[in-house]
């Protein structure tokens, strides 16, 4: 490890500050693929010219290039010689020494390259029965010698040619302009696309597959036509995709007044694929899991995540692809955004507060824990070594919520003004931050300048609210105090600027309305903004004739921890009464995480466990009440996560964690039994499966009181559950029973997990939650298992999902095995992550993660984690993906 240090300040680090506009700019690209699954070959002509943006003066082209086979170079017709470049390892740099390089200029390149031995899945790669693209962020550059960066915007042609069996759907970006044989087994089909993208939004589809085709009538009455590509076997599973699709399309229209653009909108389901999904220009490529459904084998969650991803990407048309991102650092300008718009748009179709819930349940599992590691980074980081372990949560949801805190700060009106203002600024152009932040000042009139501080300070804020009530002036006073914890490279932050909204419950629960002092009257509203921007601030509300409840950061107004110091009476009574269905829910969270805190010290000190009858009357009260949506009730009633509870421990203490809830969950079973059963009967239903909020709400309460009532472990309750599994005519129902029996050790466990591969052994996507389940499972002897099933055929170590399924959901899902006290799954963890780290660089990068907050924990079990990252940092030619994520931790 001696070269650590001179690597991480070495070349290997890029930074925001360095920008410069490139030299060149391409402004027309024509590809030519000759396909083969181990030698594609791949000719390219570039119509360079100089950047007028850009004034060194002779300048070399710089081209990027990973894992290529030059084959030839040729610039205006004329071959070139060695004298007049240099090849290096990721770079061809053209730099003729006689004579400078022409103002413009054509230059062709050809490369070969060989899909099937591309594991890492950039590039141009083969999936079973296709080839198929994955460009962002860096992956161009492992198809041909190009200035891979997005402010080189240009428009493609596209040419492919191959085996008419083998290839017999030839797709890219863009319009199909001509297509036909060159002999017998051969074809070939040319794609123009008129939209001017950077490299990382090319896509090329190559197989045998199938589509199912709708139409969308655009606002504008043009006619666009949408085909979703699938292999065969999954012909049955587009339908959710486009209704999603469509509904995605009219919903941009109608509240961002966004049309698309081209003629044709495709989407293609590929099932090997390192995320979710990506917005290729007319031409997105899906993870299967991310697009597929059918009601036999998708959950009600699925069916939900499909939506919203589906959406997504369609989203990124405008935000993303047609104003880009003028670098890496960018990123959260497009995902971000996008996030935002997605998760407004899944609000508006489904039920607004679960979906609210569901958002900052994953803000503040995963992004708050980021931010406490030492990945913490901010919304827009400033330097990196591996861009790809950039796609994150910071900069996605986090970056989605400083979106949201605008749209609080303007207004929902506002908000519009500012992206009518954005898109018709920006159109075709590569953009920064500053410039989305602009254009909203400049539409709204407003200063947002400390706000940037969101984009540029990593670390979630603390807000430490003291109350003061003065019967005699009738005064309720808030003092707020912001701080927030130092992140690696910044220890000292500046306020932000954070809007706050409040509102005041009296002792009947009922919102009071609101007048700050210096108003003359109170005004209609019973929640207000509050514009906080200093370390310390106070505001105070008039004409408040008892003691109030406060309820703040009502709908999650920002990503803060808030600091009351609430008792437990308080928090039931915000828990019961709270009209914020955000704050009501949140209420009920913090009163548990309370208990739950208070528990684990007595189970440390060996003291008896007692759950407060407070705590079980008001679970029994939301439960019963008629008058909630169910949904919302079954998030009420669902425990904090494990993760969740570590996170607000001084030290993670793995056993009584999970002990503790344990002991919670049981309890609330035996003492609520009568309820769980009366409510699980009343929510059965023989109904054809739907994909609506009220049967989903439905199905999620009732999911929910099977989960307590087989926290009784009585047989009665297994075979109810049993029942519920082999009945069920929905994956949502059948899934529900499984996960949970998997947790017992009892005969019916087996059982239902081998009928369950039998049934559902041809179907890749549901093989992926039979292994998940099991990766998942609290039993101990889980990491045997978990062993035994990556020798199974289910497994395969080289499709990501698998990969997720099995051994990701085993390290970040399932943290009483994984952190087992001998160090056993941190061992397997690094024995995964060196396989992996040879084979595909970033889903390897991903998984170490689990091992980088290893400071939180005993020591003994610190030793082991830093033990494995120091062994994975031992490897020879390890990837930059791992290298930056094991490095930063041990940092
Ligand atoms: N842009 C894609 C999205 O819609 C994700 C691309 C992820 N790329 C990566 N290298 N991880 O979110
Ligand atoms: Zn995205």
């Amino acid at each position: 490890m001696a070269d650590l240090a001179a690597n991480q300040s070495g070349p290997g680090v890029v930074y925001l500050s360095d920008y410069t506009p490139p030299a060149y700019l391409i402004d027309q690209v024509d590809l030519h693929f000759d396909l083969d699954a181990s030698a594609t070959q791949v000719r390219t002509s570039l119509k360079v010219r100089r950047n007028p943006q850009n004034s060194q003066s002779n300048p070399a082209l710089e081209l990027d290039g990973d894992n290529l086979e030059l084959l030839s170079l040729r610039l205006e017709g004329e071959p070139l010689d060695q004298s007049q470049y240099e090849l290096g390892e990721d770079k061809l740099i053209i730099a003729p020494t006689e004579s400078p390089l022409p103002e413009a200029f054509e230059l062709i390149v050809e490369t070969r390259i060989n899909p099937a031995a591309n594991t890492a899945l950039e590039g141009l790669y083969d999936s079973g029965s296709m080839l198929c693209t994955q460009c962002e962020a860096q992956g161009f550059r492992r198809i041909t010698y190009f200035p891979d960066r997005p402010d080189v915007m240009s428009r493609y042609t596209v040419t492919l040619v191959g085996d008419k069996s083998k290839y017999p759907v030839l797709l890219s970006n863009g319009n199909l302009v001509e297509a036909g044989e060159t002999d017998d087994s051969r074809h070939w089909a040319r794609w123009v696309d008129p939209s001017l993208k950077p490299s990382y939004l090319f896509a090329l589809v190559a197989g045998q597959l199938v589509c199912q085709e709708d139409v969308y009538t655009t606002m504008s009455g043009r006619e666009v036509v949408l085909r979703i590509y699938v292999e065969e076997e999954n012909r049955h599973k587009c339908d959710h995709a486009m209704t999603s699709l469509k509904q995605a399309m009219r919903w941009d229209e109608e509240t961002y007044g966004r049309e698309y653009d081209l003629d044709i909108y495709m989407i293609v389901a590929v099932n090997d694929f390192n995320m979710g999904a990506m917005e290729n220009k007319g031409l997105n490529i899906f993870n299967s899991s991310c697009v597929l459904a059918s009601p036999e084998t998708a959950t009600d969650h699925d069916f939900y995540n499909i939506q919203s991803i589906v959406a997504h990407e369609y989203f990124h048309n405008w935000s993303g692809n047609r104003v880009t991102c003028r670098d890496w650092f960018q990123l959260s300008l497009k995902e971000g955004f996008t996030v935002f718009r997605d998760q407004e748009f899944s609000a508006d179709l489904n039920s607004r507060a679960v979906k609210r819930i569901d958002d900052v349940n994953i803000l503040r599992t995963h992004q708050f824990a980021q931010d406490a590691g030492p990945m913490a980074h901010p919304v827009r980081p400033d330097r990196y070594m591996e861009i790809s372990n950039f796609y994150t949560v910071t900069v996605y949801n986090k970056g989605a919520e400083v979106v949201h805190m605008i749209m609080n700060l303007v207004g929902r009106e506002g908000f519009r003004k500012g992206t009518d203002l954005y898109f018709a600024r920006h159109d075709g152009q590569a953009v920064t931050i500053e410039d989305f932040v602009r254009a909203m000042e400049e539409a709204n009139h407003i200063d947002l300048a400390q706000f940037m501080r969101w984009y540029n300070q990593a670390g979630t804020p603390v807000l430490k609210v003291d109350e003061e009530y003065d019967e005699q002036a009738q005064t309720y006073t808030l003092h707020i105090e912001q701080s927030c914890p130092p992140t690696p490279g910044q220890t000292e932050k500046a306020p932000f600027h954070i809007p706050l909204a409040v509102g005041l419950l009296d002792m009947q629960g009922d919102d009071l309305l609101l007048q700050l002092a210096g108003e003359n009257a109170p005004g209609e509203a019973r929640t207000r903004v509050l514009s906080i921007t200093e370390a310390r601030q106070s505001f105070t509300f008039t004409g408040v004739n008892h003691r109030p409840v406060a309820s703040l950061g009502r709908g999650f107004s920002a990503p803060v921890k808030i600091q009351t110091g609430y008792d437990d009476e308080q928090l039931a009574f915000l828990f019961a009464h709270d009209s914020d269905e955000f704050n009501r829910w949140d209420a009920g969270q913090k009163l548990a995480m309370n208990i739950l805190l208070r528990l684990i010290e007595q189970f440390q000190q060996k003291k008896p466990l007692i759950l407060d009858d407070t705590f079980i009357h008001a679970f029994r009260k939301t439960l019963l009440n008629p008058r909630l949506d169910k949904a919302l009730i079954a998030q009420a009633l669902s425990l904090p996560s494990e993760g969740y509870i570590a996170d607000q421990c001084e030290v993670v203490d793995v056993e009584a964690i999970f002990e503790v809830r344990h002991f919670m969950r049981q309890t609330l079973a035996f003492e609520l039994k009568d309820e769980w059963l009366q409510i699980y009967e009343a929510n059965s239903s023989d109904n054809p499966y739907a994909f609506s909020a009220e049967e989903m709400a439905r199905r999620s309460l009732r999911n929910l009181c099977l989960g307590y009532l087989l926290e009784t472990e009585e047989q009665a309750m297994f075979d109810r559950a049993m029942q519920q599994f082999s009945r069920a005519n929905n994956m949502t129902d059948t899934l529900a029973a499984l996960s949970m029996l998997a947790n017992y050790a009892i005969p019916e466990r087996h059982q239902a997990l081998e009928d369950f591969y039998q049934k559902w052994q041809h179907d890749q996507q549901v093989v992926e939650k039979w292994l998940a389940i099991q990766a998942g499972s609290r039993l101990p002897r889980t990491l045997r298992h978990v062993k035994k099933l990556m020798q199974h055929e289910a497994f395969s170590i080289k499709n990501p999902n698998k990969v997720r399924a099995l051994i990701g959901r085993f390290c970040a899902g399932n943290p009483i095995n994984f952190h087992a006290a001998d160090g056993s799954g941190y061992q397997f963890l690094g024995d995964q992550v060196l396989e992996l780290d040879s084979l595909n660089p970033q889903i390897a990068a991903r998984l170490v993660q689990s091992l980088s907050r290893w400071k939180r924990y005993d020591e003994k079990r610190q030793g082991l984690m830093k033990q494995q990252l120091e062994r994975i940092l031992d490897k020879e030619e390890l990837s930059k993906d791992v290298y930056e994520i094991a490095s930063k931790s041990l940092e």
